[in-house]
């Protein structure tokens, strides 16, 4: 494992992107600030005090999604003070408020070259944009304590090249996590299947990560994608 710095860079990801073939798997990429930082469908993620990291994964990426929750698994238990839960696949949610986003991205020519895994963390920002304000916190703002953000780096990185060392061995043990800190149970969601919109509730999530939605048309079983709660559960 390796970790390389930045001061400034503009995308933790795009450097992987631009530098895979040269890179070492599980090369960890570490940016105090990004000038052009990428969120989810095309969004920004406008950082101020944040950790923003991604990894670089070049082995074992025959099932390139896994990432998402393998590496929320290792979120959960290195954040597991706050009390933190998934909403899946791609965020972590503390007191109904979003702390960490992941961004996972991949390179395919003829065959699957790389995986590479964004995460941003809320750290130490205070306070957000008005339309970020009730979706969205920190960990500062949960403890009223400046995070030292190195020292929660390398729990991660730890953690994590252990989770992953763990899932070539046992594909599926990092799910228990993600179930037992399950933001969606029982919630109402909106998603695209299909190209058409669909609603249903959650049932749960299958041995392979995959969420269960109960619809009105039948069971769907997701295993990628975005899905959004229904209003009266957005906080
Ligand atoms: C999301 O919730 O939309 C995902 C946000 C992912 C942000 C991180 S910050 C480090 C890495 N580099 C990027 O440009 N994006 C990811």
């Amino acid at each position: 494992m390796k970790v390389i710095k930045f001061k400034e860079i503009n995308s933790t990801n795009a450097y992987l992107k631009d530098n895979y073939k040269s890179l070492d798997n599980l090369t960890f990429v570490v940016a105090e600030h990004q000038t052009e930082g990428r969120g989810r469908l095309g969004r920004c993620w406008v950082d101020q005090d944040d950790l923003l990291f991604s990894i670089l994964v070049k082995e074992n990426i025959d099932k390139p999604t896994d990432y998402s929750l393998l590496i929320a698994s290792t979120l959960l238990k290195v954040l597991n003070a706050y009390k933190p839960q998934i909403k899946w696949p791609n965020d972590i949610m503390i007191n109904n408020k979003k702390v960490c986003g992941i961004l996972l991205e991949g390179i395919t020519k003829e065959k699957q070259e790389c995986v590479i895994i964004g995460v941003g963390i809320n750290v130490n920002t205070e306070s957000f944009p008005e339309d970020l304000r009730i979706k969205a916190t920190s960990l500062k703002n949960i403890t009223n304590n400046k995070i030292d953000k190195e020292e929660l780096l390398s729990e991660i990185c730890k953690v994590f090249v252990n989770d992953y060392n763990d899932y070539i061995e046992n594909k599926s043990d990092y799910l228990k996590q993600i179930r037992e800190n399950f933001y969606l149970a029982n919630k109402e969601i909106s998603f695209i299947y299909n190209q058409k919109e669909f609603f249903g509730k959650v049932k749960g999530m299958d041995v392979f990560g995959n969420l269960l939605v109960e619809t009105n048309d039948g069971l769907i079983t997701l295993n990628s994608g975005e899905v959004t709660l229904n209003k009266e559960y957005e906080k």
